[in-house]
């Protein structure tokens, strides 16, 4: 269904084009003075300068029409042109009412038939998730949510990193650790066994040593590029430990990912798109664009018209091995093989973007996607700690995914086992569920190109812009519900009609409302799921405005008091699926 500023501008239109002005200056927006009106019309001061006008005389001739519509229940002209609108009560309510039985709360379904990858999440098999994963994670969860609640086919694809150094390396350390497994016999031809030689406790402590050895040992680095060169070209033994690799990986993978509500349709592998990279390779030299260049494979991707250096985009090193940009190429070429998405959105670090202006470029240039098909980088700015410098452990180590929930978990489970009532299990879930939201509503509250500082005691207050703010507010009106269902078994809050508010912060409330599937249509459109954020807050406060001026279970006139059940019902159902929008999980209580 339209959305309720579009309904006014389309009457604010038709009054232009009845006074001979071009309806496109009839858009309305919400008031920025919502002290003196609901909405404001500013076309006038736009259209002055092409009739020759003063906006006010403008603005005039609109109002005189407006105000006989019965819809507005006050429209004034104030200097130097404006148009401020409120409306009559009983339009904000039947809108209301339509919305609450409407399919979605009235989001438009404008993705129907249109496909979009969401290129997010990014781990590398073996490397124990770090907070560098988390941001990725959680904006990548969310815009596949947005795009899913308005229609379009949206597929998560996880892009595992399974293809680099850093198997080499583990392959290297096992073999130094145990030169006697079955993988290192040259002669052996047999089947190797089922069971990997190591469980992911261990698979995560063999990186990191690996990595450390290098320092130290030169030639180890060596023995580790060379088994990365043995198993991407298919040494039996070498192979076979890739495989345990990645299961042991990608099991864990699921269960530290489904901990964050954070779920792949597709759990694609750097190693997959392998396989398109000898004739993709062709193609871009037959086309005339891959060229040598100190006996690298390149392409120039530089334009014309740009300020900073783009440097070409390096296919084949002059060792002959292919780089991280190879694969994101051939991940290109795969992905419209495969899905002939409408878009691709990729959801990595900003530091990453040239890399990536470099593969749409190339792609574009080389006609591997039709020219209809976005490209996007998404860039997340960096989690940092107080300090403002990247976020890091006390002794100065990457942090780790888990290390860093567990202290928001921990400060929520202080607060709930306070609580004696609630029996520890629930209170564990209770903690586990607000915490993480605490994170995730603080990631995505911020800009998503912009640094922000990690600080659990400002994400886990139940106070202020926060995710534990808008979980309590959604316990607080389940718990209304619930008391009335106490004493009326059976009652269905659902099925009563919504009256005319009964004062100002019930029509506040109202309003808020309404503006949900404007919200969400904006926030895809610009990938910007803090706008959702932002909303939940401002709907929170204006229902706990409301609450505070008005006492429900008590009170006697029962068409006011469904009414109003009615309106808190509605106001639970848009936050939650506003937190459902940002993946975030509300327990039954807190
Ligand atoms: N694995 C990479 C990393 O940890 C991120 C992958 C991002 N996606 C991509 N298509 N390159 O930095």
């Amino acid at each position: 269904m339209k959305t309720l500023v579009e309904l006014i501008t389309d009457v604010v239109k038709s009054a232009f084009a009845q006074c001979n002005y071009s309806p496109e200056y009839g858009l309305v927006t919400l008031s920025n003075r919502p002290d003196l009106c609901q909405f404001q019309c500013n076309g006038a001061l736009i259209a002055a300068k092409k009739y020759g006008k003063t906006p006010i005389a403008i603005a005039t001739e609109i109002t005189d029409i407006l105000k006989k519509h019965p819809d507005f229940k006050e429209v004034s002209c104030v200097m130097l042109g404006f148009i401020n609108i409120t409306l009559e009560d009983h339009f904000i309510v039947s809108y209301l009412n339509a919305m609450s039985e409407a399919d979605k709360f009235g989001c438009e379904e404008i993705g129907a038939s249109k496909t979009i990858i969401v290129d997010y999440g990014g781990p590398n098999v073996a490397k124990p998730l770090h907070v560098g994963h988390l941001r990725t994670a959680i904006i990548g969860e969310s815009i596949k949510r947005i795009g899913r609640l308005l229609g379009y086919k949206m597929l998560g694809d996880v892009h595992l990193g399974d293809w680099g150094l850093q198997i080499g390396l583990i392959i290297a350390e096992l073999k130094r650790r145990s030169p006697d497994l079955i993988y290192f016999d040259e002669s052996y031809k047999g089947e190797y066994p089922m069971e990997a030689p190591f469980n992911i406790t261990e698979l995560e402590e063999i990186y990191p040593a690996a990595s450390n050895y290098t320092k130290s040992n030169p030639d180890f680095m060596e023995e580790a590029k060379q088994a990365t060169y043995l198993f991407q070209n298919g040494h039996r033994g070498y192979v076979a430990l890739w495989q345990h690799i990645l299961n042991v990986s990608i099991k864990d993978l699921k269960k530290n990912y489904a901990n964050l509500n954070v779920y792949f349709d597709l759990w694609k592998k750097e190693s997959d798109v392998q396989r398109y990279i000898p004739k993709m390779i062709e193609d871009l030299k037959s086309k005339g664009l891959a060229y040598l260049s100190h006996g690298a494979l390149v392409v120039d991707v530089k334009d014309n018209s740009d300020t900073k250096d783009v440097p070409p985009c390096i296919l084949v090193k002059s060792d002959g091995a292919t780089l991280y940009s190879t694969t994101d190429l051939a991940t290109v070429v795969e992905r419209i093989e495969l899905y002939n998405p409408d878009e691709i959105i990729y959801i990595v670090d900003k530091r990453q973007e040239l890399h990536f202006e470099q593969i749409f470029r190339c792609a574009k240039k080389a006609d591997f996607v039709p020219p209809t098909t976005k490209l996007t980088f998404l860039g997340f700015g960096t989690m940092n700690g107080n300090d403002g410098k990247p976020f890091k452990t006390r002794d100065g180590g990457v942090m780790r995914l888990e290390c860093l929930i567990k202290e928001a978990v921990d400060r929520v489970y202080q607060r709930v086992s306070e609580n004696k009532e609630i029996p520890q299990d629930e209170a564990k879930e209770i903690a586990r569920k607000v915490g993480i939201a605490a994170i995730k509503y603080s990631d995505l509250s911020n800009q998503i190109s912009k640094d922000y500082i990690f600080d659990v005691d400002r994400f886990t207050a139940t106070e202020g812009n926060t995710g534990p703010y808008i979980i309590y507010t959604i316990v607080r009106i389940k718990s209304i519900l619930n008391k009335f269902t106490e004493v009326n078994p059976g009652y269905r809050a659902e099925t009563a009609s919504l009256q005319l508010p009964y004062g100002e912060s019930e029509r506040n409330l109202m309003l808020k409302i309404t503006q949900f599937n404007k919200v969400i249509a904006d926030s895809f459109a610009d990938y910007s799921p803090h706008k959702i954020c932002q909303f939940a807050f401002e709907l929170s406060n204006e229902f706990n405005r409301f609450y505070h001026e008005t006492k429900i279970i008590s009170e006697k006139d029962t068409l006011k008091q469904k009414s109003w059940l009615k309106l808190i019902l509605l106001t639970r159902d848009v936050l939650v699926t506003c937190l459902d929008l940002l993946g975030i999980e509300v327990p039954d209580r807190m």
